[in-house]
């Protein structure tokens, strides 16, 4: 099976959809920013903080070339990778792709729950952060619109929805065999 592949702005749920998805599949899941930190023993906003955003794009592009090239694999990108280089088009080549879709107000709702340190939207209040969705949605979904699958995802509160959501994905991209 090629990878199953998961994109979508961040606190789409990638990363928790993505690992139920795989335990259900029983195949590896990888997910690029926690692939990323491994191999370079440093956190993102530390590669961010070092490097610049450049830098992190060219480590994030190198990395998705290695994790996409695995079988039997589902893989959760971060919310950039898609937008950057011709990593869309990659992807499209030889995995399958599958777009988290979500309201700015969904994505808001998922991302004040999260526990993680994203560089870009550190230290935003609630309006700018909202801003800042609606703005950086508007030249990013262009890109997750190329997804061979699209999912559309409400606030997750329950494990039943991330089931139910698994499952959609699992029909979508069953007929994925080679
Ligand atoms: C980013 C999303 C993050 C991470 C980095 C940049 C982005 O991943 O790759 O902070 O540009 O949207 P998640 O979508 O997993 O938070």
């Amino acid at each position: 099976m090629s990878p199953v592949v998961l994109i979508g702005y961040m606190g789409a749920g990638k990363t928790t959809i993505g690992r139920q998805l795989a335990l259900n599949m029983k195949v590896d899941f990888y997910d690029l920013d926690w692939y990323i930190e491994d191999r370079f023993r440093k956190k993102i906003p530390q590669i961010f903080a070092e490097k610049g955003e450049e830098g992190f794009r060219d480590l994030e592009r190198r990395m998705l070339h290695e994790v996409a090239e695995f079988e039997d694999v589902v893989v959760s990108c971060g919310g950039g990778t898609p937008c950057f280089f011709d990593n869309m088009d990659y992807l499209n080549a030889r995995t399958e792709t599958v777009w988290l879709r979500a309201t700015p107000e969904v994505l808001q709702a998922h991302l004040g729950m999260g526990k993680s340190v994203r560089p870009l939207i550190q230290g935003k209040t609630p309006e700018e952060l909202h801003d800042f969705i609606v703005e950086s949605l508007r030249t990013r979904e262009p890109f997750y619109a190329k997804a061979k699958h699209i999912i559309d995802i409400e606030v997750i509160h329950t494990k039943e929805q991330i089931d139910k959501y698994v499952k959609d994905i699992a029909s979508l991209t069953a007929n994925n065999t080679h």
